[in-house]
């Protein structure tokens, strides 16, 4: 038991149907339907070679898109021809979720044998517009469809999808109501690192928070402050500009129209408010980068031209940032010091991510934009931990109890 869930230390899986949740949700080519990365397929794997190894008939649960976000689900058939390749046997696959042909493929499973099931959110009880809209408890989800028909040919369930952990569905959180329950390998190392480093940092612990998603960093920004995990907070990105508009700062009426187009009123609120607070462990800009006739310029804060747009942290805060880093002891990023896709400027975010990679600091990164440019600056094998998580990890470093966290541990206290 760790952390008041049950491990797969705990169970004996031999010969028994093993109903595994996993999140193998890729960047999809919406042009050919392959998809563009197979990080999070990747490290599914530990779970799911265990679980075969041990002798358990593997029956793996997943999603593919977001109702929300990406707007269209695809077919898992694709992960299961990548997941074969990575572990070395055959992934079976099933077009169908719950249905006949799913439970007969399931009642057909041989000890060692691994079956994927098709995309769980085809069902719409699994859809998160759904779960917005019903708002069902875990004992209601038990009585979806998936968990009614999926369930009673299983023994255990197992949950190894940490990067959907926020998700109160019920594919996460309805079949530990019924079945014996632990979570997979990933889960337990995912929590495990970031619960470390809220509880327990090797100090200084510096947060570096860029990026345009305000409203997560704020809140981030808010609950790793206010709990003392955060010794300093390093800004860049948008999150830096509202901050030091907050603050009273000129940043160019570009970069000021920018913030107003993009609804954060309220985060300049925030913001003034984590002045007043934590004004002085959190670090701004000194200076700025844009484009000016498609050359990088650059203007330290009290330099900045009437018109400026900000794109960029500026050469001299890439620096010092750098030597924070290089002085911490542990360092989690989420989120790119500013628009580091164009050559022009990425300096800030190259700065920093070399720091990273060269750091003896305790490095862990989260978010999509982040693990991009780790592989775009080639320090995939320099960084300590990379989260597969990205709402989830948030969510966690923001104090929330993460729905499938709960589910998991109300099942260890039921037993
Ligand atoms: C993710 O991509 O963050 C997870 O797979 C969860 O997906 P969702 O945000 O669409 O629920």
């Amino acid at each position: 038991m760790r952390f008041g869930i049950h491990t797969l230390d705990e169970f004996e899986v031999s010969g028994r149907v093993v109903l595994c949740r996993i999140d193998i949700n890729q960047p999809v080519d919406k042009k050919t339907g392959s998809l563009r990365d197979i990080t999070r397929i990747k490290a599914c794997v530990p779970t799911v070679r265990e679980l075969a190894e041990r002798g358990a008939r593997v029956v793996l649960l997943a999603h593919q898109g977001s109702d929300i976000e990406y707007k269209n689900f695809y077919s898992t058939r694709p992960h299961s021809k990548v997941l074969s390749e990575l572990l070395g046997r055959e992934v079976q696959y099933v077009e169908d979720v719950c249905g006949p042909a799913a439970c007969t493929a399931i009642r057909s499973l041989k000890n060692g044998q691994v079956l994927l099931l098709d995309n769980v959110r085809y069902c719409s009880e699994e859809q998160t517009l759904f779960e917005l809209k019903l708002k069902l408890t875990h004992e209601e989800q038990a009585q979806t469809q998936v968990v009614r028909k999926l369930a009673p040919l299983a023994d255990i369930f197992v949950c190894d999808a940490f990067a959907a952990a926020h998700r109160d569905q019920p594919s996460l959180c309805g079949f530990e109501q019924v079945l014996p329950s632990a979570m997979g390998r990933l889960f337990e190392r995912e929590y495990c690192v970031i619960s470390d480093m809220m509880e327990n940092p090797k100090r200084p612990c510096l947060f570096l928070l860029g990026g345009a998603k305000v409203n997560d960093a704020f809140l981030m920004m808010r609950s790793v402050l206010e709990n003392g995990a955060a010794d300093r907070v390093l800004t860049g990105g948008l999150v830096a500009n509202i901050l030091l508009l907050a603050k009273g700062k000129h940043i160019g009426r570009a970069s000021e129209e920018f913030i107003e187009r993009s609804n954060n009123s309220g985060n300049i609120r925030i913001a003034k408010e984590l002045w007043e607070n934590y004004g002085e462990r959190i670090l701004t800009p000194i200076d700025l980068a844009g484009t000016d006739d498609g050359k990088r310029c650059e203007y330290t804060l009290d330099t900045i031209p009437e018109m400026f747009g900000a794109l960029d942290i500026g050469s001299r805060t890439a620096k010092a940032y750098a030597k924070e880093i290089l002085a911490a002891n542990t360092v989690f990023v989420n989120g790119p010091m500013g628009v580091f896709e164009q050559a022009e400027t990425e300096l800030g975010t190259r700065t920093v991510w070399e720091a990273l990679g060269e750091t003896q600091a305790y490095t862990v990164i989260g978010g999509g934009d982040s693990i991009t440019a780790t592989k775009k600056y080639g320090k995939t094998d320099q960084i300590n931990y990379i989260c597969t998580g990205g709402g989830a990890l948030i969510r966690f470093l923001s104090g929330e109890e993460l729905p499938a966290v709960r589910a998991l541990r109300d099942a260890a206290l039921r037993e």
